[in-house]
């Protein structure tokens, strides 16, 4: 399917390019040496509208869709992996999920202000028995008159250390595996939330993974986030559209890698010429490059289907499927291309190697996305 973006879209690439090449790049190696989130990116980022692209107007949202979005992602992760990642879980985890299943009271109480990047959003789904198999979570939210009481462990929760806003996933009844499920929306200053310290990751090592207790959380009924029993469709909902802003990570996060490898062949002298003119750096650029269009096709293809309103769980599975590694062959060539020099910490490629290899693990593995696309047909 051939694409052509509008003036709209366009205009949302030169954009959020510009503003990452003046204010996301400088600071991505830094984030990445002292494991910390671009905190001071979060308000420019605001003020471009980023956090809301996709909330309609009325909440404070710039009301685009979603394929400018994934531009967007894949535009800020082009230059740092860590700020596409914390983009995508405020806004197609959390600020999605809240506009699609949310009531009018709760889109109002936090939609504003997640649009504005007052409050960032995190989604606590995996634990330390349910990763994979989600269903399997453990953690419990037991009705006590107008409240629910929640007690569990989430782990490897994104925007953990700075998030004000958490998607909690909790059983709310015996029913069996996925049914039981229901989805809450709890505050940071709740009593009984504690943040743990952030683990210390191979790649995206800006973004904070940390994991979230939930020691006897009250929360109002007004708090659960749809209908009792529907969390579990709540999250794999999320994650539909999540997989496609993923995979735009990656997109991003191998284009940057693409134009370094092509900026360096075309600079680095050996055997008395530019290694751009040796055939065996032409063809990893011709392979990266024909890599990575393919990988641009299906992320787009996957986000204009959500926008037109056609299915697109299996187009998005299929995006980051092939997406993620993508991202992986394509640093690996871009390091290749470095030779040593892309083995030292200081080259944007070292870090953008390591960045790549968690787009095949987070938002459902590539085993993961196989199950999902194979049971489109097999089912
Ligand atoms: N939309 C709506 N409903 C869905 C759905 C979807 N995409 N997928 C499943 N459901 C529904 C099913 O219809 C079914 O409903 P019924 O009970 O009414 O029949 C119910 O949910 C259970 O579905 P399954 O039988 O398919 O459930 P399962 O247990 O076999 O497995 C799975 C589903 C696809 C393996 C799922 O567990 C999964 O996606 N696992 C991966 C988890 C994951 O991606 N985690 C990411 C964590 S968040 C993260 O990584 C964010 C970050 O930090 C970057």
């Amino acid at each position: 399917m051939p694409f052509h973006l509008t003036d709209e879209q366009e205009l949302v690439r030169a954009s959020v390019r510009e503003f990452a090449e003046a204010a996301v790049k400088p600071l991505a190696a830094v984030i990445d040496r002292e494991h910390r989130p671009p905190l001071e990116n979060l308000p420019k980022m605001a003020e471009l509208g980023i956090f809301g692209m996709t909330l309609p107007p009325e909440y404070g949202g710039l009301g685009t869709d979603y394929l400018s979005f994934v531009i967007a992602l894949e535009e800020l992760s082009r230059c740092c992996a860590t700020t596409g990642v914390i983009t995508e879980v405020h806004t197609s985890l959390c600020c999605t999920s809240i506009l699609r299943f949310g009531s009018e009271d709760q889109k109002r109480q936090y939609l504003p202000d997640m649009a504005a990047g007052r409050k960032i959003g995190a989604f606590c789904l995996t634990e330390p028995g349910a990763g994979s198999d989600a269903g399997a979570l453990v953690t419990s939210a037991k009705r006590d008159g107008q409240d629910y009481v929640i007690d569990g462990q989430k782990i490897f929760i994104t925007n953990g250390s700075f998030a004000q806003i958490f998607i909690v996933m909790a059983r709310t009844s015996d029913a069996p595996g996925t049914r039981g499920i229901s989805a809450f929306l709890v505050d940071r200053e709740t009593p009984g939330l504690e943040i743990g310290p952030p683990e210390r990751k191979m790649g995206i090592r800006g973004s904070s993974t940390t994991p979230v207790r939930l020691n006897q959380v009250r929360v109002p009924a007004t708090a659960r986030l749809g209908e009792e029993g529907e969390g579990f469709k709540i999250a794999m909902r999320g994650l539909d559209g999540g997989r496609t802003g993923i995979a735009a990570q990656a997109l991003g996060i191998a284009q940057g890698a693409f134009e370094e490898a092509v900026n360096y062949a075309k600079e680095r002298v050996q055997f008395g010429k530019p290694i751009a003119a040796l055939q065996a750096i032409q063809w990893m650029v011709a392979d990266m490059a024909t890599d990575i269009e393919a990988g641009r096709m299906l992320v787009y293809q996957a986000a204009d289907l959500e926008d037109r309103g056609q299915p697109f769980a299996g187009a998005a599975a299929k995006a980051k499927l092939f997406c993620g590694p993508m991202a992986t062959r394509v640093t690996h060539a871009a390091v290749q291309v470095h030779g040593g020099n892309g083995y030292i910490e200081g080259f944007p490629v070292e870090r953008m190697y390591r960045d790549a290899r968690i787009t095949e693990i987070y938002e459902g593995t590539n085993e993961i996305q196989r199950l999902v696309i194979s049971r489109g047909y097999l089912r």
